[in-house]
């Protein structure tokens, strides 16, 4: 992919919106490239998922109107660390700095939450994409998780 400085003016231009019936179609219409799919869960089991687990915060990553991601954290409320175990942006619209104004866009969001001081996310080691978006934040990688997924945290307010 051609990746160039023109795409930032889309940076910071997302805002993250709540799942409801007014998106879900357009979530469950977001598509990945084909050697990406293995990086992340379909977003039908996702929202399936969600519906399940009353901690789950899913969030469609909203675009001038358009749905554009697709993110999914937990922030418990017996433990100071949330968990981003879930984000992807549409083949279509990625490498326009959406995936960095989501990742922005959710550590705010994050950061409201009283009591969560870190916040952790896990990707597939050879998910070099992954690997250079959360490194410009400040996540640091911690090493591999049981299922040989790499966990990367970052402390809040350390940057
Ligand atoms: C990872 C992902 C969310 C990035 O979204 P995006 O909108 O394309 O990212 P942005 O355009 O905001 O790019 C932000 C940074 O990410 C990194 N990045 C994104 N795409 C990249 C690529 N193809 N190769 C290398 N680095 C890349 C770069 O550091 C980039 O910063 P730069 O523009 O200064 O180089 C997107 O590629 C995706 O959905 N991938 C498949 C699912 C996935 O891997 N999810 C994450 C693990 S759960």
């Amino acid at each position: 992919m051609t990746r160039s400085a023109e795409a930032r003016p889309h940076d910071r231009q997302v805002a993250l919106r709540p799942v409801g019936e007014d998106n879900r179609a357009a979530i469950l219409a977001l598509e990945l490239m084909p050697e990406q799919q293995g990086f992340v869960a379909s977003n039908a089991d996702s929202l399936e998922e969600a519906g399940e687990d009353d901690e789950a915060v899913a969030r469609a990553v909203v675009a001038a109107g358009r749905v554009v991601g697709f993110l999914m954290y937990s922030a418990p409320d017996d433990d100071d660390e949330a968990i981003i175990y879930r984000f992807m942006i549409d083949r279509r619209e990625q490498g326009k700095g959406f995936g960095r104004a989501a990742v922005a866009q959710a550590l705010e969001e994050i950061a409201q939450i009283g009591h969560i001081r870190r916040v952790s996310i896990c990707y597939e080691p050879e998910n070099e994409a992954a690997r250079r978006l959360y490194a410009g934040f400040g996540f640091v990688e911690t090493g591999l998780d049981e299922d040989g997924e790499m966990i990367a945290v970052l402390e809040l307010g350390s940057k």
